[in-house]
């Protein structure tokens, strides 16, 4: 029984990171002409309005894209995703979010594809909605770890893969990692991008861990956290572990940084841009 609703988080620290850096990755995917694919295995409602009983009870989208939006100033990185913010917001007011469907759908060329996956049946159906009579978009509602199996590789052969469980259960984040590694065999190109939260720090390291001994080459983490570990309940921090990022991510991950902390933490949380993997043994002796 799935009890997660991404319309308590939805536009919260966590996520203005991640949209942020999926905005990036897409644009750079559309550098070349070559159509992709973006998978998208726990996707949610697709958009999200913050007029909703949910938003309001939980208020989080106040201490991200709330402080972020109006922002004179905002580094070049953000600039994607802050017109597809825009784009939702006709209005002076900030009333409605893009979830990362909604983003992407936005970011897309009419040669690329997405394909996501939403167990809830509310949200499922919001999605559905969404992207009604869409030929860009397939949805199932299926368990999107399995969805994405039956995917790789993709007739493009160019794809971005995002995993962005809500780790309800703790067998999610073992899953993740047995998903990874199951992908990566079968399309050992695309680009992965893990979505994690820092709520237990050990469970969250040991993960990460799994994940860096795996074998797996070019394996990027980019985390910020509000505040210190285990300083409050719940989630201290959040990052994304990329696998095949693009060559520019991590230098816009560290202009990025910054001013996301400075913006939502008033320089109290900290952040880091680490190569965690940087490449397979192969390539390091051959450049040696
Ligand atoms: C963190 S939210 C997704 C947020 C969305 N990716 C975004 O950034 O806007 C996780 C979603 O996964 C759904 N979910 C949980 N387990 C799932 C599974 N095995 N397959 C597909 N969806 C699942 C939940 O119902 C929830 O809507």
């Amino acid at each position: 029984m799935l009890s997660y609703r991404h319309g308590f988080h939805a536009g919260n620290f966590a996520d203005v990171l991640k949209h942020c850096l999926i905005s990036l990755v897409i644009t750079a995917l559309k550098q070349k002409d070559k159509p992709f694919v973006y998978i998208d295995t726990h996707a949610g409602a697709g958009k999200y309005s913050f007029k909703s009983e949910l938003a309001q009870r939980t208020g989080e989208y106040q201490q991200g894209i709330g402080r972020v939006w109006d922002n004179p100033q905002p580094p070049t990185e953000m600039k994607d995703y802050l017109a597809a913010i825009r784009a939702e917001n006709t209005g002076r007011q900030l009333v409605r979010y893009p979830g990362s469907p909604q983003l992407v759908r936005r970011l897309i060329r009419t040669q690329d594809r997405m394909q996501l996956s939403e167990l809830h049946s509310t949200d499922f159906e919001a999605l559905q909605q969404l992207f009604a009579q869409d030929k860009q978009v397939g949805i199932a509602r299926e368990n999107g770890l399995e969805m994405l199996e039956k995917k790789l590789p993709p007739i493009q052969k160019r794809g971005f893969i995002l995993i962005d469980p809500s780790y309800e259960m703790k067998a999610d984040y073992n899953q993740v990692v047995q998903t990874l590694k199951s992908a990566h065999k079968h399309f050992a190109t695309g680009i992965y991008g893990l979505w994690y939260p820092v709520i237990d720090r050990q469970i969250t390291e040991r993960m990460l861990l799994q994940l860096e001994t795996s074998g797996i080459p070019r394996q990027l983490r980019i985390e910020h956290c509000v505040t210190a570990d285990g300083a409050m309940r719940g989630m201290t921090g959040s990052g994304m572990l990329f696998i095949n990022p693009p060559w520019q991510l991590a230098s816009q991950a560290e202009n990025l940084l910054p001013w996301l902390n400075r913006i939502l933490t008033n320089n109290q949380g900290h952040w880091k841009v680490e190569w965690q993997v940087p490449e397979s043994v192969a390539e390091r002796t051959e450049r040696n």
